[in-house]
């Protein structure tokens, strides 16, 4: 049996107000076991969302001015791409039959519902055509459609910590999303199968244990990292000049590697050079929001064929996210939100492309914050995020963590040239904008050398404990069968 204290004050509206003015207390030693049919996962109303959000503002809103600018997002993200029309759910776990803003909120989480494909071998493929009632036809099924859930905010409240809630609710969680939406989500599919809930994913701040205890298998975690850099007479300088630890964190944790050293800089190229090369189709030039439509449509088109490549080869499933529009404009305008807030403006430069028609290569970057920009103690904290790398080149397979590229492991010197042009203005954009890092994501091989040849000093980091990317298979077989394709920061949430 449970014993409640009423809230002073009801207050459904989100207000500002300490968490204490709502708290509804109970006596530890009366609440449910874990494994208790008591518990139940439900929807939180909007003052046990507030009072949710308000617990959570000091690890995850550190970087606003204020609790009030926190809650604002929170519900600002719930109109923003992908979470509006639904997109958005909140989770609680709690105890059954109590009446809402009455009952203890146990532990909590959000789900986002985000487009993915996946690349099923042509055998699977034509099994999911017969069960969803297409006939078998002579055309191989090898790419479904569907929806992902992203599950973030994993969140118990200090006092009913250690008791097996955030497990209870995971496992519950995990069930739930695997048909969540599926039925009455209204995506337009390119195949021939009705949508419906692929997988999960989620990026575990708490090591690679604790989710896969649950289902959720822990994939690579690496990323490359550059300094940001300012402009100095016309050529990039690294504005600081400390050396890169051996041991560093990759997201402000300190178990987190770094494994390998920056190659030394190439010297900065003559004035005479960089004229000849300043209007080459080689120079980056930004991306602004008006450019990412097509981008993202032509990233997709890659992907699909991709896709469709490794179903014909691969004997297990492939799985990713679609980077479409509005998985980006979700990271983008959650930077809008967040840079308006912090520095009263927004940034115009989202990504850098180059390379002329066919041949381009680009990247699209979102600023992270998560420490207060002016507080020497946030160093790590806030970083320029490359959401996704795109090499356009139809013949190549350029999502892969170990194949595609040109076979003897070379490439083009314009395509190299285009990428070293983009990550400096992304090191540029990095220092403008107050970071400390310009991250790439797990980069597949063919964007490893890129990285390897564009000349400028990067680390590679191997996360052990911050974001590492977790997944959740629903289809046949085992998680660990997987590939996850495309596993980059734009998937994130
Ligand atoms: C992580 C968190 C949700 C766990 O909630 P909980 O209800 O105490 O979880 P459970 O009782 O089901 O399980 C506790 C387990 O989480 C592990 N855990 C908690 N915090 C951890 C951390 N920072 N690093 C690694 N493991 C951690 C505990 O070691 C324990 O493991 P065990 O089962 O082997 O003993 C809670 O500690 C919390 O809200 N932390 C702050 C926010 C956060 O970090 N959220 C996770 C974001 S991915």
């Amino acid at each position: 049996m449970v014993t409640i204290q009423h809230p002073p004050s009801s207050g459904d509206a989100v207000t500002a107000s300490p968490v204490s003015n709502t708290r509804v207390s109970h006596h530890e030693s009366t609440l449910p076991d874990a494994s208790s049919p008591e518990l139940v996962l439900v929807h939180p109303s909007p003052a046990e969302l507030a009072r949710t959000w308000r617990h959570t503002y000091p690890s995850w809103g550190a970087a606003l001015p204020s609790e009030r600018d926190y809650l604002d997002r929170e519900a600002y993200l719930t109109m923003a791409p992908l979470g509006r029309d639904g997109g958005l759910t909140r989770w609680i776990l709690t105890i059954r039959g109590l009446p809402a803003d009455e009952r203890p909120i146990l532990s909590s989480c959000e789900s986002l519902r985000k487009r993915a494909v996946v690349a099923l071998p042509a055998a699977k493929g034509n099994k999911e055509r017969r069960e969803n009632g297409f006939g078998e036809g002579k055309e191989e099924v090898v790419v479904v459609d569907g929806i992902a859930h992203a599950i973030g905010s994993v969140f118990t409240e200090p006092a009913y910590r250690g008791r097996g809630y955030a497990s209870r609710m995971m496992r519950e969680v995990g069930e739930r999303l695997r048909t969540w939406q599926a039925e009455r989500t209204p995506i337009i599919t390119t195949t021939n199968t009705p949508p419906r809930t692929l997988f999960s994913i989620l990026y575990s701040d708490i090591g690679k244990h604790f989710y896969a205890r649950h289902g959720w298998a822990a994939f690579p975690s690496t990323h490359v990292a550059f300094k940001p850099a300012s402009i100095t007479n016309g050529s990039p300088s690294v504005t600081n000049e400390h050396p890169i630890s051996p041991l560093r964190n990759g997201n402000n944790n300190n178990n987190d590697r770094s494994r390998v050293s920056p190659p030394p800089s190439p010297p900065s190229p003559s004035p005479a050079a960089a004229h000849a090369t300043r209007h080459s189709t080689a120079t980056a030039t930004p991306i602004g929001y008006h450019e990412l439509a097509e981008l993202c449509a032509t990233d997709e088109r890659l992907l699909r064929a991709d896709l469709a490549r490794r179903a014909q080869i691969d004997i297990t499933a492939a799985a990713a996210i679609l980077p479409d529009l509005d998985a980006m404009l979700w990271h983008l305008m959650r930077e809008d939100f967040m840079t308006k807030r912090i520095f009263g403006r927004t940034p115009t430069v989202r990504g850098a492309v180059a390379g002329s028609p066919g041949r381009r290569v680009w990247a699209v970057w979102m600023r992270g914050y998560y420490g207060c920009v002016n507080d020497s103690k946030a160093e790590g904290k806030n970083i320029l995020h490359i959401l996704r790398v795109v090499i356009e080149d139809d013949n190549n397979n350029n999502n892969d963590s170990s194949k595609g590229g040109d076979e003897r492991g070379e490439e083009d010197e314009d395509l190299v040239e285009g990428f070293r042009s983009i990550i400096r203005l992304a090191q540029r954009e990095a220092a403008a904008w107050k970071t400390h890092e310009v991250q790439v994501w797990n980069p597949p091989a063919r964007v490893g050398r890129l990285v390897a040849k564009c000349g400028i000093p990067y680390e590679v980091v191997e996360r052990d404990m911050s974001s590492i990317p977790s997944l959740m298979w629903y289809g046949e077989g085992e998680t660990g069968e997987v590939e996850w394709v495309a596993n980059e920061k734009y998937a994130w949430f």
